[in-house]
């Protein structure tokens, strides 16, 4: 089965791409840069193409080669403060790229799987369902949203994968994410400000690429909330990555998030209920502890 991941560069692209070869599948990483990602011994299960989702010509001219079964639409701007800088850039990106590749996705019939955020929501209750109300306050949750309802509306078969504050192992020119972070600074002596008065379920990139799988494998099409079990604060996250590595806590500051003046908002609480995944898919994360130590092998 040929399986199309856009956004193939990026953290969870590139453990997604592995996973996928590592099941058998023929994949085709696709980002909008140089490829990133090297994989050894698959022969031609692996192809990478230069691909800018928000390019009309671009796209249709790699849809119609690859002719996808399956299509993982994981390619985005992330960065929510850039969002909010530069809305233009992050619509065209997020919503006119997301409905470049559906379009093509439905032309060849596709299985076309959506990776969405928390972030669609306000972050006033915590611990959301699939079916509760969206409500972003910025402007990357709200081009994440409009995604999402075009991928409904589609007449294909379709899923939508939320997922909430992913971590793992950084890749070659992968960005950065919260551990990798608190690791560097720490080891480098220096002081860091982390915010106590948000809540997240934080997703090991492993356990997300997986559960990805898991739909492709059971062709299962809805909404799925997909990230880790356990409900922290950054500065918990921080805590525990500096108590695992024996790092200096004492570098660590408790802050409330006010104490940041950002350009787009965060949701204060999201972390998600994942009984549908688990009771549907099959889906079971590992705790918050267990992905620290495996990202950091230890
Ligand atoms: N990381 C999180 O904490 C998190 C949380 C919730 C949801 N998500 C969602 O999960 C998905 C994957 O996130 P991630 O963490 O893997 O993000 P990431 O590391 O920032 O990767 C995103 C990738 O999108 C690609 N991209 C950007 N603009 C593009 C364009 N115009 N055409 C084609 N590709 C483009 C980039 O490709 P190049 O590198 O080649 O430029 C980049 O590798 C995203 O949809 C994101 O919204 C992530």
């Amino acid at each position: 089965m040929k399986v199309l991941v856009t956004g193939a560069n990026g953290l969870l692209g590139q453990h997604l791409v592995m996973q996928l070869l590592e099941k058998g599948f023929t994949v085709i990483g696709t980002g909008k840069g140089d490829a990133r990602l090297h994989p050894e011994g698959v022969g031609d299960r692996y192809t990478y193409r230069t691909l800018d989702v928000s390019d009309p010509s671009d796209v249709q001219e790699v849809m119609d080669a690859v002719k996808p079964e399956v299509v993982v639409h994981a390619a985005a701007m992330t960065q929510v403060d850039e969002c909010e800088l530069a809305p233009e850039q992050c619509e065209k990106i997020n919503v006119t790229g997301t409905s470049l590749v559906l379009a093509d996705a439905e032309l060849y019939s596709s299985h076309f799987i959506y990776i969405s955020t928390d972030f669609v929501f306000d972050g006033e209750q915590g611990n959301y369902k699939e079916d509760d109300d969206l409500k972003p306050i910025s402007y990357y949750g709200f081009t994440k949203m409009q995604a999402e309802a075009m991928t409904e509306t589609s007449s294909i078969r379709w899923a939508i994968v939320r997922t909430c504050l992913v971590y793992g192992d950084t890749l070659e020119g992968t960005r950065s994410n919260i551990i990798s972070w608190v690791k560097d600074s720490l080891e480098q002596g220096k002081d860091i400000r982390v915010v106590s008065d948000q809540w997240r379920t934080p997703t090991f990139v492993e356990d997300l690429a997986r559960g990805i799988v898991l739909i492709i494998e059971q062709k299962a099409t809805g909404v799925y909330h997909i990230s880790g079990k356990d409900l922290l604060t950054p500065y918990d996250i921080a805590i525990q990555t500096a108590d695992l590595l024996q790092l200096d806590k004492s570098k660590i500051t408790k802050v409330d998030a006010s104490t940041f003046k950002q350009p787009g908002k965060r949701p204060p609480k999201t972390g998600f209920i994942i009984d549908k995944a688990r009771k549907e898919l099959g889906f079971e994360p590992v705790s918050f502890a267990e992905g620290l130590k495996k990202m950091l092998g230890i």
